[in-house]
């Protein structure tokens, strides 16, 4: 997968792997990377797929409507991008922490949904539950930052409460962030994600 990789200055911190929202690309998050952790490691990723040119990482049918044979068949692809690139760029596989902003969070929960060691922790900023009515693999030990907003109309206070809810049964702690606002990545809420990220890493 097209991507970015900037060794940090401190090998034993986790490893950040970036992934965008609808229409970005692997240059958009790396700003946030320089906030939650500047000695990290950072692998920063590009969608595979496009809709009317716009990067994401996997289809939808409509907006919020995933198309579920695709993102499983891209969450794979991920999955097995992240083991590839641990080889390349000599990290370690088992020390990454995601940072998904709107699609990118859904593939980084997707990522979480289907695979038990894809990742140590997680950054979901305005993340959606990427399926339902599926058995989550054991989660305990992962570490899960949300950041959602109270008038977001694309993920509901609604659905990010189930998505938490979910992922706190499969056995992963879970740390919900409130901001009073829409679908927008705010300044505060890369700011708690950082807090976050220093208390528990
Ligand atoms: C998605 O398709 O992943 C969500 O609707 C968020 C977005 O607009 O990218």
């Amino acid at each position: 997968m097209k991507h970015i990789y900037q060794k940090g200055t401190d090998a034993a911190a986790p490893v950040l792997v970036l992934f965008h929202g609808t229409g970005g690309t692997e240059r958009d998050l790396l700003p946030l990377a320089s906030v939650i952790s500047p000695t990290s490691s950072v692998l920063s990723v590009r969608g595979n797929v496009l809709e009317n040119g716009m990067p994401r990482f996997f289809r939808r049918l409509a907006e919020g409507i995933f198309d579920e044979e695709d993102l499983i068949f891209r969450t794979k692809e991920v999955y097995d991008f992240l083991d590839q690139a641990a080889v390349e760029h000599g990290f370690d596989r088992q020390n990454v922490v995601a940072v998904g902003y709107s699609n990118g969070a859904n593939i980084a929960g997707s990522l979480l949904f289907h695979y038990p060691d894809a990742l140590r922790g997680a950054i979901l900023h305005h993340p959606m539950v990427p399926r339902r009515g599926v058995q989550l693999p054991e989660l305990s030990g992962t570490l899960i930052f949300i950041g959602a907003g109270k008038n977001d109309p694309i993920c509901s206070p609604q659905e990010t409460e189930e998505l938490t809810a979910l992922l706190g049964e499969a056995g992963a702690a879970v740390h919900v962030h409130w901001e009073q606002a829409g679908h927008q990545l705010t300044r505060s809420e890369v700011d708690a994600a950082a807090a976050w990220y220093k208390t528990n890493f």
